[in-house]
């Protein structure tokens, strides 16, 4: 055991036991940062401080929130909205984020993408970036069952139904998942579970290893150089501050991004005073009914895209049926950025205007996914330039999943050959 001597303050004694200065100079002081980064490099901590306001506005809200289908409804649209003293303002931060959150989290992606943040020792950031995402995306849509009004319903009967399609088990895992024949109280306490404990635990693991993940391989940065962080740091600390690439995590580089923290949570709280309305449905103000279908069920904007390759294979294929064609690209879909650094077949890092390929590349994803999203918003049976719905979805599917799977690897081989 350590030889323990009398504490000259609170600090030292922590430190004797914790070795909390080791702590702080390894994790904070001298965890170096490129100066060579932009604003870009903020998303990082403006989806933690997204995160923060998510907990904290839940809480308030989980005082007053009933789950159970005959009070959920009333309990947020009636005690919360009405009786409870801002409990609007609440719900509005908290629905708010909710959906501002994706925003980020989708910039954040596209940044790591673009200057080819993934690889060369980064895979563990981009592999605990991606698990975030998916958890995250369970966390909304457990969140959006909460106040059991008709989108909330029949999203859940859409989205629980598809695990219907998986071969023998299929219904089973519906029932389980449901906790019943249909959605009803089993499933709305259980989602509720999910939404409130186990999925911010696991939120809050995960974001601990993406922390952690970064630590060593270091953020990459605007050329994508390779930075001798140990030499530049050493640099530092003799005080050639202007002379070396890099700054401290602390003050340096959260400094920095307070500024950029501060200027983001002004377009937050005008979204919330002025624009609300953009984070909840209409549809949703109505009152759960399972004999009532609405016309046309939709996602939340960010599910959009997946959700249009879900419906965008309307055709059988000899035993496959549509419906299952349909899933299996869905299921892709959802996982398929997982795959970016295995797709990816070159070794540079570099940003994409580095490799006009890779540049016309990143941009027609980042324009099909956008349209991917436009079409699921839309009816499957209308049309669009004369083109019905239905093919310009499967269009759009087919060239997202061939990005993805055949264009990136030939781009990045052909770099790889180069070099
Ligand atoms: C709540 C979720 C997340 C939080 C709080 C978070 C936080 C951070 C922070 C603070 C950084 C360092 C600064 C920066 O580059 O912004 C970072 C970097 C990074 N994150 Fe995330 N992140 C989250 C989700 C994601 C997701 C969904 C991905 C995508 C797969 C991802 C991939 C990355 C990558 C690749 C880097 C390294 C960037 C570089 O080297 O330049 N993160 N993250």
């Amino acid at each position: 055991m350590a030889h323990i001597r009398k504490a000259t303050g609170v600090w030292d004694w922590f430190d004797q036991r914790l070795a909390v200065t080791k702590f702080f100079k390894v994790m904070v002081s001298e965890y170096w940062i490129p100066k060579n980064i932009s604003f870009l490099w903020a998303m990082g901590v403006i989806l933690m401080t997204l995160f923060i306001v998510l907990f904290v506005s839940g809480l308030m809200l989980v005082m007053y929130y009933k789950p159970d289908v005959n009070l959920a409804f009333d309990s947020v649209n009636f005690t919360i909205m009405k009786e409870v003293e801002y409990g609007w303002l609440w719900r509005h931060i908290h629905a708010v984020s909710a959906s501002v959150v994706f925003l980020i989290l989708y910039i954040h992606t596209l940044v790591a993408i673009y200057y080819r943040s993934y690889k060369q020792g980064r895979e563990m950031i981009w592999v605990s970036g991606m698990l975030l995402f998916i958890i995250f995306s369970a966390e909304a849509f457990s969140g959006y069952m909460l106040p059991w009004g008709q989108m909330s319903y029949w999203a859940a009967m859409v989205i629980t139904n598809l695990f219907g399609g998986i071969p023998v088990v299929g219904d089973a895992i519906v029932e389980w998942i449901r906790g019943d024949y249909a959605v009803s109280d089993p499933t709305l306490t259980r989602f509720f579970m999910l939404h409130v404990c186990l999925l911010p635990l696991v939120v809050v693991a995960v974001l601990a290893v993406h922390f952690y993940s970064l630590r060593f391989p270091h953020v990459n940065n605007l050329d994508g150089e390779e930075i001798d962080f140990e030499l530049e740091g050493e640099k530092y600390l003799q005080g050639k501050t202007s002379e070396s690439k890099v700054i401290p995590f602390w003050p340096g580089f959260l400094a920095k991004d307070f500024f950029y923290v501060s200027i983001f949570m002004i377009f937050f709280f005008y979204l919330v005073g002025f624009h609300f309305d953009f984070a909840m449905d209409p549809i949703n103000f109505e009152p759960a009914n399972s004999l009532k279908t609405p016309t046309h069920i939709y996602p939340e904007w960010y599910f959009l895209w997946e959700y249009e390759i879900l419906r965008g294979f309307y055709f059988d294929v000899g035993p496959l049926k549509a419906a299952d064609i349909g899933l299996i690209a869905f299921a892709f879909a959802g996982i398929s950025l997982f795959f970016i650094p295995l797709f990816d077949r070159s070794s540079v890092v570099a940003p994409a205007y580095k490799n006009k390929a890779f540049f016309i590349w990143f941009w027609v994803l980042v324009i099909d996914m956008i349209l991917l999203s436009l079409f699921g918003k839309l009816p499957a049976d209308g049309a669009e330039l004369g083109i019905e719905n239905k093919y310009w979805g499967f269009a759009l599917s087919i060239i997202y999943i061939g990005l993805l799977v055949v264009v990136l690897p030939l781009i990045t081989i052909a770099e790889r050959k180069r070099v």
